[in-house]
């Protein structure tokens, strides 16, 4: 046989490793097999395969006549939306997708040339977990990738897409990398499964409300967004990546747009009620501010009253972190405050800047949280805040009260740009429990307590619970119409563009974790 003729019915091998049989069973599971998903996620033609041809090495258990090319993952480069990114796709139809020596060693080659051009990594996880004939070789592969997933953090993006299972030892590589997406209906994530818990602790539980993409939308937050299907998946892996930088060296991505940049909104002077108790949806000001009034969410089904989000302003991608009031008043918990932790500081190391939209009227009182730790976690987001060095604009829609509002990017920990709204209420504490604490007994000994608890609290309002006090000591630099926040805040966002701040030498920081 020629080379030639060789080579191609070894490649033909390889892509066909599993054999059509378990391919027919993939689709009928409704997923995709790895070839046809790593061709839905990259421009086409665009892919260059790497290590088609490798093998594993065992004769355990009969695997010497089980040698099959390509060892169960397609590997290789590709490109997105014209960018270079690194590629791996576990293949379920060849050993169940597990782990074995070969197989590790194909993910971290793309890994390594991942880190060493500074191009983004994406992983298709859909796998059996290690491969149970090699035993610790399995265990010591999963180890080599997730040693290389700490070296690649906050280098390069990483992303994984969960399209099968993924359970035990294997979830620690997704996540430790930046963004987890998940398959609705066909991925599931634990580190135990059903049949061990129900032996552990009696508890009875099925696969999809262990450890499926909703349970981890809503309940652990572990998954960043979820697709209907495989296709869906990997078109919002695609969207995610276009507002990042190919690693920690780029600036943030830029498109071009015909959407004015000083574009002014009505709609904005509107938004927030004149009550300040009334609820108001906080996407609702930041669509009017994004270009072509579009917020690409992230976690939008988990610790709903903080926002998380990618937006695009005169054409650069932004972060976007945002108190919702009309979840838990916007109140930040211990949900809340991991999640806005995690996304400033993947803003943070990727140069994207972030826009913080505050309306808070504290932390969340109550045992669960405290108990919970609310006190350690709350310093998540506070330390992420602070040490970001990011282009950093914040603008108080209506309340900023107590700790919250150091904590949600005020200028005393480093923001650049701090604005308000002439509806903002910056202050301790807010009216009703103010009074309550330093008139107590100014009301009780009203002759109508009720009637003397009202004056008091208009009068505090007056007094404190405005932008006035914050904007004479400069702790916000403009009350601003709200119309004019889109215009404002580009401007802002453009001026910080040279923007070059140093932090002290250190091994690293000592997050609270
Ligand atoms: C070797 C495996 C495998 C594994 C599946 N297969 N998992 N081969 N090692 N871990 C093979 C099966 O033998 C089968 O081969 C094919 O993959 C498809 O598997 P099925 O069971 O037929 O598929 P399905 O019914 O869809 O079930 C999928 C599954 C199940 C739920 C993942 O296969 C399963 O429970 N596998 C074992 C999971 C596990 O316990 N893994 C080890 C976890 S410990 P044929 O030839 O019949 O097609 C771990 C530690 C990691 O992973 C530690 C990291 C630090």
């Amino acid at each position: 046989m020629s080379r030639l003729k060789e080579l191609s019915k070894r490649l033909e091998e390889s892509r066909n490793a599993g054999g059509q049989e378990r391919i027919d069973k993939q689709h009928k599971a409704g997923k995709l097999t790895a070839r046809e998903r790593v061709e839905l996620l990259l421009d086409p033609g665009s892919f260059l395969e790497l290590d088609a041809l490798v093998t594993h090495r065992s004769s355990a258990f009969g695997l010497e006549n089980q040698k099959i090319p390509g060892d169960g993952v397609v590997t290789g480069a590709g490109k997105i939306n014209g960018r270079a990114v690194y590629v791996f796709a576990q293949d379920f139809t060849v050993f169940g997708g597990s782990l074995a020596e070969g197989h590790a060693k194909k993910i971290c080659k793309v890994m390594d040339l991942a880190k060493d051009s500074g191009v983004p990594l994406i992983g298709l996880n859909d796998s059996g977990g290690a491969r149970i004939q090699e035993g610790v070789l399995s265990l010591g592969g999963y180890a080599d990738i997730f040693l290389r997933n700490t070296d690649c953090s906050g280098v390069i993006p990483q992303i994984s897409l969960i399209m099968g299972p993924c359970a035990g030892g294997a979830v620690y590589s997704p996540a430790i990398t930046d963004f987890i997406l998940m398959v609705k209906d066909t991925s599931y994530m634990f580190i135990t499964g059903p049949e061990v818990i129900k032996t552990v602790t009696k508890e009875d539980v099925t696969k999809e409300e262990l450890g499926g993409a909703e349970s981890h939308s809503e309940k652990s937050g572990i998954c960043h967004l979820i697709g209907q299907d495989d296709k869906q998946t990997l078109e919002l892996c695609r969207e995610l990546l276009s507002f990042i930088p190919q690693n920690n060296k780029e600036k943030t991505p830029r498109v071009e747009t015909e959407y004015l940049p000083i574009r002014e909104s009505e709609k904005l002077n509107t938004i927030v009620p004149e009550d300040s108790s009334k609820p108001y949806d906080i996407k609702d000001i930041i669509i009017e501010i994004a270009d072509e009034s579009y917020f690409f969410e992230l976690q939008p089904y988990f610790a709903q009253n903080l926002v998380t989000g990618f937006i695009r302003l005169d054409g650069y991608s932004i972060g976007v972190v945002a108190n919702q009031p009309k979840e838990n008043a916007g109140c930040l918990d211990i949900d809340a405050s991991t999640k806005g932790a995690r996304f400033v500081r993947f803003c943070d190391a990727f140069n994207i800047p972030i826009l913080t939209l505050v309306d808070v009227p504290g932390f969340l009182p109550g045992v669960e949280q405290e108990h919970g730790g609310i006190i350690r976690h709350g310093a998540k987001l506070l330390y992420a805040f602070a040490e970001a060095t990011v282009p950093k604009v914040t603008v108080i829609t209506r309340k900023a009260y107590g700790g919250a509002y150091d904590v949600m990017s005020s200028k005393h920990i480093r923001a650049d740009f701090n604005f308000a709204y002439p509806t903002a209420e910056i202050a301790v504490m807010g009216p009703e429990g103010a009074v309550n604490i330093i008139f107590r007994k100014e009301i009780e000994s009203a002759k109508d307590p009720v009637q003397k608890r009202a004056e008091l609290i208009a009068n505090y309002k007056d007094t404190l619970a405005n932008p006035w006090d914050a904007a004479s000591l400069g702790f916000i630099d403009a009350v601003i119409e709200p119309s004019k926040t889109r215009p404002i805040v580009i401007e802002s966002f453009k001026r910080l563009l040279t923007k070059s701040t140093s932090t002290p030498k250190r091994k690293h920081g000592n997050i609270p974790l």
